[in-house]
């Protein structure tokens, strides 16, 4: 009875036209359905969607047009005639049914107690997907050849093949902007991280070298005046801050490289970060994991930054910092840094007039651009009064 059968030329032109024509096959169902009306000498015909995610079918097209109340019907997948063909990819002819369901009653234009006959095809793809439900409906009494049945589920491939087509496309789309925007934030992460470089080495670096030449300078002067302890007095101040310049320009190339993560991985490294700080007492919690080299730097520094916000901005006394994998369907890697200061709004964080001009701000934002390179997430939770809590998950390839 479901085998393919061979279709007038007629009719499969026209149904190839409906269902091979550009943009999204939705809006051309309509069309279809009052072809396979007339073609049937049916009383109607309608296209069910499916969706997935809410497990249920929808009117995607009737023939006739349905009303405004009719026309958001949804049906439960799995369950009544038409659900059941979804779920099971099987045709399913109804000789003398009686729906139950008042708004798919009015759907199908049944007087109380009139009867309708039913032919309920899938739209299969090739891989036997069901993509829709054709359903062509007669309101007498009505049996059905099998050739008739057979026709009906040929022209609903069609469709299934279409609508596979159409979500294929659908998905690569996504998948290209996904792309897209994966690279945009990267792009704006070095972008973030050169403007960092930059600052550090604006207010660091080339101050203390642009004092130095001013001091040289000076002993210079002094040196061709003969004041030689003036002139010791300005070398020696040119010394110091040769040293200071020294160190600035250490401490940068310490913010694009951690010696400490290289050497000796995430766990040490956010041991040596605690005892950076001393003026903070920062407990950490680290599982010895062997993490991918981007994983365990994004997190380092997404460690360093949290904890660099808690002496800046918290008054903490006290901060925790744990690191551990979360195992489960989806394995992560989870980073909690948190502290017990005053916390602040959220909702507060942007600039409004009368605050002053502005100040750039990298870091709250280049933890979510870190996090979102690697496809997770990052969290923070904090409120006026009850500290802050950053928590980062990164997914982990999972192992064979
Ligand atoms: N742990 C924290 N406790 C209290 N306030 C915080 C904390 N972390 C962030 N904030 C608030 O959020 C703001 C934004 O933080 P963010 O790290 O983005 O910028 P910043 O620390 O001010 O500057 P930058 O990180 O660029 O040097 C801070 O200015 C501060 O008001
Ligand atoms: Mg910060």
């Amino acid at each position: 009875m479901t085998g393919p059968t061979a279709l007038p030329a007629e009719l499969l032109a026209a149904v190839t036209r409906i269902v091979g024509g550009g943009g999204a096959v939705e809006t051309r169902l309509p069309e279809l359905a009052r072809l396979l009306t007339e073609h049937f000498g049916a009383d109607g015909c309608i296209v069910y969607g499916i969706d997935s995610a809410a497990d249920e079918l929808y009117v995607s097209a009737a023939h006739p047009p349905p009303g405004d109340d009719t026309a958001t019907l949804r049906l439960p997948l799995g369950f009544g005639v038409t659900g059941r063909v979804a779920a099971d990819g099987i045709p399913v002819v109804l000789v003398d049914d009686e729906p139950r369901n008042a708004v798919h009653r009015a759907l199908l234009g049944l007087a109380d107690g009139q009867p309708v006959s039913r032919v309920c095809v899938p739209a299969l793809s090739p891989d036997d997907r069901t993509w829709a439900v054709v359903a062509i409906h007669w309101r007498t009494r009505r049996d059905f050849s099998q050739a008739e049945v057979a026709q009906a589920q040929s022209l609903a491939r069609l469709v299934g093949l279409r609508l596979q087509r159409d979500a294929a496309l659908r998905e690569a789309s996504e998948h290209r902007s996904a792309w897209e925007g994966l690279v945009a934030v990267t792009v704006s992460a070095q972008e973030a991280e050169r403007r960092r470089v930059a600052a550090d080495l604006h207010d660091g670096v080339t101050q203390a070298i642009a004092s130095l030449a001013f001091h040289l300078s000076a002993a210079e002067v002094a040196l061709t005046e003969s004041e030689p302890e003036f002139a010791l007095e300005q070398v020696q101040a040119a010394q110091q801050l040769a040293d200071l310049a020294f160190t600035e320009a250490r401490t940068a190339i310490a913010g694009l490289r951690s010696p400490v993560l290289d050497d000796l991985g995430l766990a040490a490294g956010l041991e040596s970060l605690a005892r950076s700080v001393p003026q903070l007492v920062v407990r950490v919690e680290a599982a010895d994991l062997d993490l991918p080299e981007h994983v365990a730097t994004a997190l380092y520094r997404i460690a360093q930054e949290s904890i660099q916000n808690a002496v800046k901005h918290s008054g903490a006394a006290a901060v925790f910092v744990r690191l551990d994998r979360v195992d489960g369907a989806e394995p992560a890697v989870l980073l909690v840094v948190g502290d017990d200061g005053r916390g602040f709004d959220l909702s507060q964080r942007s600039y409004t007039p009368g605050d002053g001009p502005p100040e750039p701000r990298y870091g709250l934002v280049g933890m979510h651009e870190r996090i979102q390179l690697l496809g997770g997430r990052l969290t923070v939770e904090s409120s006026v009064g009850s500290g802050t809590t950053v928590r980062a998950v990164v997914p982990l390839p999972v192992e064979d």
